[in-house]
């Protein structure tokens, strides 16, 4: 029988680590549980809460409801062909351990984005990115159990709609399809990805003059967030705090006029993104704090945790410090990332 316990401390399930309980807590640790999960009394479809690694949560009140912690592993090669691997790996994975698995096996496609937190199943929903990568690259295909049929279906990448730290699970698809799997294409032929930032420069420093490998770039990656991400262990944190902002072309040329140094990065589509970090940084936040709740001071765009004594009031009244900050200054306004919770 599916166990649930009751009134369960949230602040090692989140990595920002604030103070609240949840009313009921269980843990998958295989998708053959969700029918049973579904029939359960304390089972709502609006209300439960699936969880992974809780990076990218803010648990600003207790949670009245029901939590599901995806705890599902294995890892499985489906396919090979041409130089192209298809390798599965279940939700509960976490998400660096898995990235190292795939190295191990000697394949490349997942190495620029090691050290982000949080788990395999989580993934696809905010289309983790980082250094160049966005998961959307390498992602086949979805295994997921549709709420609603109570059937497990699987969506290929198209139907995810992935879009810059966005997709279906985000929109249409919230709340009526949980992630239990995902497949990955991956390369069995390195091809660097190294243009993005200070990974080339690292990549020389640890290298030096000999052919470069997918763990080479795995570690550089690791050096530089290590550099400037607090480790969620140490320092509560949810990884970047605010989406990069998109504004118009004309927005980004007026603000362009004032400050020629902004960081920008034109778009497909004729839109412009901005860098949320360094808006933050020119207001001068960096280390700005209220309560236990600050502004990292190696990379503005992350709040910190500071002593891990932080209420969920200290860090909404930062952020909208930092909000305000930053409209005042550039008439840009700052979408914070993580989920705030409860809805
Ligand atoms: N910048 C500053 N000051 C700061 C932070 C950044 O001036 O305090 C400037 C940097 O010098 C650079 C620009 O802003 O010119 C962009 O900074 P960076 O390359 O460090 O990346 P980011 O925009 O701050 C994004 C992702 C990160 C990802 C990095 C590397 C978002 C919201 N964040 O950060 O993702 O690791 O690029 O690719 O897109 C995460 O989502 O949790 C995350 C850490």
């Amino acid at each position: 029988m599916f166990q649930l316990q009751k009134n369960v401390n949230l602040q090692a399930l989140s990595t920002f680590h604030l103070p609240a309980q949840a009313a009921f807590y269980g843990e998958l640790t295989d998708e053959k549980q969700l029918p049973e999960i579904c029939a359960l009394p304390e089972f709502n479809q609006q209300t439960v809460l699936w969880l992974g690694g809780g990076s990218n949560v803010l648990f600003l009140d207790d949670f009245p409801y029901l939590i599901i912690k995806l705890a599902n592993k294995g890892i499985r090669e489906i396919a090979r062909e041409n130089g192209k691997v298809l390798i599965q790996a279940a939700a509960g994975e976490v998400w660096h351990d898995f990235v190292q698995h795939t190295l191990s096996l000697g394949l490349s496609g997942l190495e620029n984005l090691s050290l982000i937190p949080g788990t395999v199943g989580a993934s696809p929903v905010q289309n983790i990115g980082a250094y160049g990568v966005e998961v959307k690259d390498r992602i086949h295909s979805i295994r997921c159990f549709d709420l609603e049929k109570q059937t497990f279906i699987k969506l290929s990448n198209a139907d995810c709609a992935f879009a810059y730290r966005d997709s279906f699970f985000k929109r249409a698809g919230k709340k009526r399809y949980v992630i239990v799997a995902v497949t990955f294409v991956l390369d069995e032929t390195f091809v660097a990805n190294i243009r993005y930032g200070d990974v080339a420069k690292v990549l020389a420093e640890q290298v030096g003059e000999r052919e470069i490998t997918a763990q080479d770039v795995a570690n550089a990656v690791c050096s530089i967030r290590r550099n400037k991400l607090p480790n969620p262990n140490e320092i509560g944190n949810v990884g970047s705090f605010y989406h990069n902002p998109i504004v118009s072309r004309e927005q980004a040329d007026a603000l362009l006029q004032t400050f020629p140094e902004m960081p920008h990065y034109p778009l497909a589509d004729g839109r412009v993104k901005l860098a949320a970090g360094w808006l933050i940084d020119q207001c001068g936040l960096k280390g700005k704090s209220i309560g236990g709740a600050a502004v990292h001071e190696k990379q503005a765009l992350i709040l910190i945790n500071k002593n891990n004594q932080a209420s969920a009031a200290d860090l909404i009244a930062l952020s909208d410090y930092v909000v305000q900050t930053v409209a005042q200054r550039f008439a840009v306004t700052l979408q914070p990332e993580p989920n705030w919770l409860p809805e």
